[in-house]
């Protein structure tokens, strides 16, 4: 089947970056949310990366107006799976959610149809359990931000086939991102080795090892990451951090035990650069201010 339809499920950080490579990518794609106030705040973030790359030289006006050609958002998840080709599920990392996610599109969408998971850390055998077609379910893992990471980390479940994970590979193909295979463990490769090092920046945070900006520099400047872990933290989302931290310490032990200052800046409402502070204040205009 050629797949021309998509529907994203979540319009957070993730959902509306994947929206956008997709549209992109020269998909009708539908984005779904619970909250319209979520899917206004998508457009409008969406509008301004557009005109970043116009401005750029890395989109003409022709292609971004073909792009919001091919998005459409909606409230409706059950009408809006009705007749889709393929969908991707990026609502919170929390599982009694995702199951009532994917048993609403598993009851609306067509049966031939593949349901892919943007779960960071959940077992896509148990993700395809929730649904009547544990073989067309699978995790397509993108990273943050989706229009810049090359990256789909595409994990299997046990009953997941190969046909499934075929269409998975095209259409990330399509939206120009290159994939790895992953057999499935708890976090598979990227999120059970980023939650490690971000967790234990907090820890070191929290010991008063150094300064967030000095662990951030030390990281970033002596390991050669791109970026230092804290900050990665504050764009991921300290509560979506959390949340996988939580899932992995369950499944794979005390060494993801959640360091207890992030779970207080998450209870503090300090999620990040969504919630304007985190590790770091973005208060003014989103960017990080530097003290
Ligand atoms: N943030 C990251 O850097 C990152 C990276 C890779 C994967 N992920 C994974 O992607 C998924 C989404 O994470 P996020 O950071 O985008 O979360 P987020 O909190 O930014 O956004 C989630 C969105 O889902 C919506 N939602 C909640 N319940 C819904 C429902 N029943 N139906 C439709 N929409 C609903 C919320 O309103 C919200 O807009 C998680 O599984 C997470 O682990 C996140």
């Amino acid at each position: 089947m050629t797949i021309e339809k998509i529907t994203v499920v979540g319009a957070g950080v993730m959902g509306r970056g994947i929206a956008y490579v997709s549209a992109l990518a020269g998909f009708q794609t539908t984005l779904v949310d619970i909250s319209e106030q979520q899917l206004k705040n998508a457009l409008t973030e969406l509008h301004h990366l557009a005109e970043k790359a116009v401005d750029r030289n890395k989109l003409t006006a022709q292609a971004v107006t073909n792009v919001f050609n091919h998005l459409h958002t909606s409230l409706e998840l059950a009408t809006a799976v009705r007749d889709t080709h393929f969908v991707i599920e990026a609502v919170p990392e929390k599982r009694e959610l995702k199951k009532h996610v994917l048993e609403t599109v598993d009851t609306h969408a067509p049966n031939h149809i593949v349901i892919a998971s943007n779960t960071s850390t959940i077992s896509p055998t148990e993700l395809g359990s929730y649904t009547k077609r544990p073989e067309q379910v699978a995790a397509m893992h993108f990273f943050n931000p989706v229009h810049r990471m090359k990256l789909v980390e595409i994990v299997k479940g046990l009953e997941t086939n190969s046909e499934s994970i075929q269409v998975i590979r095209e259409v990330a193909e399509k939206m120009n991102k290159d994939t790895v295979e992953v057999n499935e463990f708890p976090g598979f490769v990227t999120s059970r080795i980023s939650a490690m090092v971000g967790n234990e920046a907090f820890y070191m945070l929290q010991e008063g090892v150094a300064s967030a900006e000095d662990i951030d520099k030390a990281i970033r400047l002596g390991l050669n990451y791109p970026m230092g872990p804290l900050e990665l933290g504050d764009l991921v989302g300290l509560d979506t951090r959390l949340n996988n931290l939580k899932y992995l310490h369950e499944t794979l032990g005390e060494k993801f035990r959640p360091a207890p200052l992030l779970e207080q800046y998450v209870k503090a409402g300090r999620l990040g650069r969504k919630t304007g502070r985190g590790v770091y204040d973005y208060s003014k205009d989103g960017e990080m201010i530097k003290k």
